[in-house]
C-alpha cells in the first residue's frame, strides 16, 4: 500500500528518514515521510556527505498536494537539510541560498547557536500561556528596547508587544494606533494612510494596509478607512494625512514591492505631518530590520525627527522559529489597557528566549559591519553585471543586504534556471530580482552565486 518507493539503500543514504504507511484517506494511500532526530545538529555530518539517494520528492508532492490548500505555487523540490548558506533537496542536490527564507534566517540554516537554545529551552519549559509570568518575555523586551535606543534608532521606544508573526505585529500596530486616535476625543478619527506598493501581511487589518488589488480583491470589503498614497511623493502629504487620520504605516525599505527606499526628506515630512494632526506613524521593518540594512533598523540612519511611534518586526527575530513583535513609545503605550489585545503564543518562553538569542548577535556591531561590508561586495559585482548588460539591467536598489535588481523583463525564468543551476533567487514587485541572502553567507559564496546568476543574465540578455 505503501505509494512512496524507497529502496533500503535510499533510506540509508537519507539519514535519519524513515517510512511508515500512513492510514488510507478515500481510496489514496498516503505515505508518511518522518525525518527522526537522532544526532544534534552539531555533530551531523554535512548533507553533501550523503550519498545521491533517488528520493521521488515529485511523487510525495503529488500525492500531498491533495491534503494541503493551495494556496503557493512550488517548484517540484523538497529541501530537506541546511547549513550556513546551503540548502540540500531530497537528492542531495545542494543550492546555495540568496533568499534566507524571504529574509528570515539571516544567522543562517541550522545554526549552532540557535539549535542549542532551542534544545535547551526545549528540555524546560516551551508554553505557559500568558497568564503567567516567563523568565525570557520580559527579558526579550528589555534587550529590544535597551538596544534600540542605544542604537539612535526609535529615540522614544519604551515597551513591546510579542507576537507570532509579521502580519500579527501590524495587526496590534494598527488596533494600537485606533485606540490613540479614539483616546483623542475625536471618534472620527480612524483612518490610516499605507503606500502603494507595499506590503504588510495577509490578515484583514495588515491586508486593508497592502494596495494590492491581487491580494485585496478577492477578499473584500476591506477594513474601512484605509487610504494609500504613493511612496516618496512629499507634496502629497498634507492632503493624504489628514485630523482623521489615527495611522501611518510603511515601510522604510519596499520589501515585496521592489526594493524601493523611502527618502530621508519623505519620512520627516511624514513624520512631521504625523505630529501636526496627532497620527501615529508605523515603521514596518520586518523584512528590511535587524540588520538587513548593515544599521540594527533601517530608520537608524534617520535623524530623530523621522523616529516612528510605532517600530514592528518579526521574520529575522526567531531565525526561523515564529514570533514578530510591536515595538512602541510610552505614549502610544499609554493607551492600552489590560485586556486590549492579547495572544495565546506570543512571547511563550521557546520563542522568546530563541529570539533573545537571535537578537542580541544581529544587532553586535561585528555583525552589522559585516553586512554593510557584504552589501558593498553585492553592489560593486552587480554594478558590473549593469554595466555589462545595460539592456537587461536598469538599476541596482537597496541597502546592505537587501538588494534589488531591476530587470526589463519578467524574471521568472531567469528564477528558474538559477535554480536549476543551484541557486536560489526571489523575486519583487514588477521584474525586479531580490537578494535577501543570510548575514553568514561568505564572500566566496557570494561570488559564487553571483557566477551563476550571471550565466543565467548573460543568456537572458541575448533575449531582450
Ligand atoms: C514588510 C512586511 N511586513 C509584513 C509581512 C508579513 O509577515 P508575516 O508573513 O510573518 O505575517 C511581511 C512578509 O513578507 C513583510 O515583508
Amino acid at each position: 500500500m505503501t505509494a512512496l518507493r524507497l529502496s533500503v539503500s535510499t533510506k540509508r543514504a537519507l539519514g535519519r528518514l524513515t517510512t511508515a504507511a500512513a492510514a488510507p484517506r478515500g481510496q489514496l494511500a498516503r505515505p508518511v515521510v518522518r525525518f527522526a532526530s537522532t544526532a544534534s545538529p552539531a555533530t551531523q555530518s554535512s548533507a553533501s556527505e550523503a550519498t545521491s539517494a533517488q528520493f521521488d520528492a515529485k511523487d510525495v508532492i503529488a500525492k500531498e498536494a491533495n491534503y494541503m490548500v493551495a494556496t503557493y505555487s512550488r517548484p517540484n523540490i523538497m529541501f530537506e537539510k541546511g547549513e550556513g548558506s546551503y540548502l540540500w533537496d531530497t537528492n542531495q542536490k545542494k543550492y546555495l541560498d540568496f533568499t534566507a527564507g524571504i529574509a528570515v534566517n539571516s544567522l543562517g540554516h541550522a545554526d549552532k547557536g540557535v539549535t542549542s537554545v532551542i534544545t535547551e529551552q526545549a528540555q524546560k519549559l516551551i508554553h505557559v500561556c500568558n497568564l503567567y509570568h516567563n523568565p525570557w518575555t520580559g527579558e526579550l523586551s528589555r534587550l529590544i528596547i535597551d538596544t534600540t535606543r542605544a542604537s539612535g534608532a526609535m529615540t522614544d521606544a519604551s515597551r513591546v508587544f510579542i507576537c507570532n508573526s509579521g502580519s500579527e505585529a501590524n495587526e496590534a500596530a494598527i488596533k494600537f494606533a485606533r485606540k490613540v486616535g479614539k483616546s483623542s476625543g475625536n471618534e472620527k478619527k480612524v483612518g490610516f494612510v499605507s503606500f502603494h506598493n507595499s506590503f504588510h501581511g495577509r490578515t484583514m487589518g495588515s491586508l486593508s494596509a497592502t494596495p494590492n488589488v491581487k491580494y485585496q480583491k478577492p477578499f473584500g470589503p476591506m477594513v474601512p478607512g484605509f487610504t494609500y498614497g504613493n511612496l516618496n511623493d512629499v507634496a502629497a502629504i498634507p492632503e493624504l494625512v489628514t485630523e482623521e487620520t489615527c495611522g501611518v504605516i510603511v515601510e522604510p525599505i519596499q520589501g515585496e514591492g521592489g526594493i524601493h527606499v523611502a527618502t530621508e526628506e519623505f519620512l520627516v515630512a511624514l513624520k512631521k505631518r504625523c505630529q501636526e494632526v496627532g497620527a501615529v506613524l508605523i515603521y514596518d521593518e520586518i523584512q528590511c530590520g535587524l540588520g538587513r540594512t548593515g544599521e540594527l533598523w533601517a530608520h537608524g540612519v534617520l535623524p530623530k525627527e523621522a523616529h516612528p511611534d510605532i517600530l514592528t518586526t518579526a521574520k529575522a527575530l526567531g531565525n526561523g522559529v515564529p514570533i514578530g513583535a510591536t515595538i512602541v513609545t510610552e505614549q502610544v503605550a499609554g493607551k492600552i489597557v489590560i485586556g486590549d489585545h492579547g495572544t495565546t503564543f506570543g512571547g511563550n518562553p521557546l520563542a522568546a528566549r530563541v529570539a533573545h538569542h537571535v537578537f542580541g548577535r544581529l544587532s553586535s556591531q561585528e555583525m552589522l559591519k559585516e553586512v554593510q561590508r557584504k552589501g558593498g561586495v553585492f553592489k560593486t559585482q552587480l554594478g558590473k553585471l549593469k554595466e555589462k548588460y545595460p539592456g537587461l539591467i536598469s538599476e541596482i536598489r537597496g541597502r546592505g543586504l537587501i538588494i534589488g535588481v531591476q530587470l526589463t523583463k519578467d524574471p521568472a525564468e531567469i528564477v528558474t534556471e538559477c535554480r536549476d543551476k543551484g541557486l536560489l533567487i526571489l523575486t519583487a514587485g514588477k521584474n525586479t530580482l531580490r537578494i535577501v541572502p543570510p548575514f553568514v553567507i561568505t564572500d566566496e559564496q557570494i561570488h559564487q552565486g553571483l557566477d551563476i546568476l550571471e550565466g543565467v543574465l548573460a543568456k537572458a540578455a541575448k533575449e531582450v
